[in-house]
């Protein structure tokens, strides 16, 4: 096969373990990224184009004649990338802008639920605050309300009390977060442990794409403010061979037939947040690209090729290739954050020892840049990902705190806890 030209979009840690998987592969004969990062720069050409400029990067892709673009980030679909690639022939592994809604709107996503009759919380939609108050008052505490759009994982409130969970609606209605809090959802509280389940799908057909568990909390011990993710472990246990049979055919599957069905086929990562409760796994939410840190731990754990599966999902080809096998180790991924993150992350810390090769860890890039004498500084909240295989999740565990503990971030942080309920399993 000849070799392709591949057009990475985005510039976090998810994007770098993309890209290092990417090129490792044979059939990789050029990988360019935009904008990428510092690390990815190590495996691939840089472009400085946005994720959120589909025109020119929809140019860049026919300049460089691309045989794929892979898109890490949702802000990427919802500005229609795929939808123009697709206008000039280019393959996308990522979905149109109306598939991607299953991310990007969550009320369609919640609709969409209830057409299809897929396990999830019940809810409601609402646009002032006495329907929403009056839909609080049939549920009991807690109460969770969302707002519609994307909020950067920052739009969900899981209020103890009734009066916060007014003071939420009216605050999300009051446009805290622009267009985003429009509309809000309501939700039932579910109860359970929450993992991550990966499809890649093409339209018609999805494979399974491995599983893994988040840690959404700034602190250790899953306290503190809500984070994009502080780390991950995969596989995780909680989530076995049954639960992951049952969120497949009862969630994965009629998703994929149904907005086949509603003519937005599903192209690119099918991401479920599941809740894992008493009467089996529901959908939290849907998003609709990797997870981040959870795409680390996959391409640690991933044994295949990467590319022709990628390829193969863009085409709509997916069925002609063999499922992607997985080693059999454990794999982790601890977060350094900068001090202030998620709230106010301070920049322009100078990290050390983080570009030396480390023998048993593996370094993604997501929040550094290089400053004026080319020192590598934080340029965002999460800085690095800190990643390791083992044996077992303990030896995991091991060699990417070791791998931590010689890198330096003024103020940076990190949890110390990342795998705990996996650990406390054994
Ligand atoms: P989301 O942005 O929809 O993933 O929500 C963020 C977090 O809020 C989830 O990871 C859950 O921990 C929690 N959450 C969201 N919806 C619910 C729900 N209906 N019941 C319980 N927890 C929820
Ligand atoms: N780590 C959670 C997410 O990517 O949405």
């Amino acid at each position: 096969m000849e070799k392709l030209t591949i057009l990475l979009v985005g510039s976090g840690g998810r994007e770098h373990a993309l890209a290092w998987k990417i090129a490792q592969s044979p059939l990789c004969g050029r990988l360019v990224a935009a904008p990428g990062n510092p690390g990815i720069e190590t495996v691939a050409e840089l472009r400085p184009v946005k994720a959120t400029d589909a025109d020119g990067l929809v140019a860049l892709a026919q300049e460089i004649g691309a045989d794929l673009v892979v898109v890490g980030p949702e802000s990427a679909l919802e500005v229609g990338l795929a939808d123009k690639l697709a206008t000039v022939g280019i393959p996308c592994f990522g979905g149109s802008q109306r598939a991607a809604q299953l991310e990007t709107s969550k009320a369609f996503t919640k609709d969409f639920c209830q057409r299809h009759g897929l396990p999830t919380a019940a809810y409601g939609v609402f646009e002032n605050a006495a329907s929403a108050g009056a839909f609080l008052d049939t549920l009991q505490a807690p109460f969770v309300i969302k707002a519609d759009g994307l909020a950067a994982g920052k739009g969900v409130v899981i209020a103890a009390t009734r009066a916060e969970a007014d003071a939420a609606v009216v605050d999300m209605l009051g446009g805290r977060f622009g267009s985003a809090g429009a509309r809000v959802v309501i939700e039932e509280f579910m109860h359970g442990e929450e993992a991550s389940l990966f499809a890649v799908c093409d339209g018609k057909t999805a494979v399974l794409f491995g599983a893994a568990q988040d840690h959404k909390r700034a602190y250790d011990g899953d306290e503190g403010p809500n984070t994009g993710g502080m780390g991950t472990y995969s596989p995780p246990p909680v989530l076995t061979q049954d639960l992951i049979d049952q969120a497949w055919r009862e969630l994965i599957l009629p998703t994929v037939e149904g907005m086949a069905a509603e003519g937005h086929p599903y192209v690119g990562v099918l991401y479920a947040g599941l809740m894992l409760t008493p009467t089996g796994p529901k959908l939290v939410e849907y998003n609709a690209r990797f997870g981040d840190p959870e795409c680390q731990t996959l391409m640690l754990r991933l044994q295949s090729d990467i590319v022709p599966i990628l390829l193969a999902a863009a085409k709509g080809e997916l069925a002609s290739v063999a499922p992607p096998q997985w080693r059999d180790e454990a794999a982790i991924c601890v977060v350094l954050a900068a001090e202030g993150y998620p709230d106010a992350p301070k920049t322009g810390g100078v990290i050390t020892g983080a570009e030396g090769s480390f023998d048993q860890a593996v370094i993604f890039h997501a929040g550094t840049s290089r400053d004026a004498q080319g020192r590598l500084v934080a340029s965002g909240g999460r800085v690095l990902n800190v990643c390791a295989l083992g044996a077992t999740l303990a030896e995991a565990r091991e060699s990417a705190y070791g791998a931590l503990s010689r890198i330096g971030l003024p103020g940076g942080f990190h949890r110390r806890d990342i795998g705990w309920r996996a650990l406390q399993r054994v």
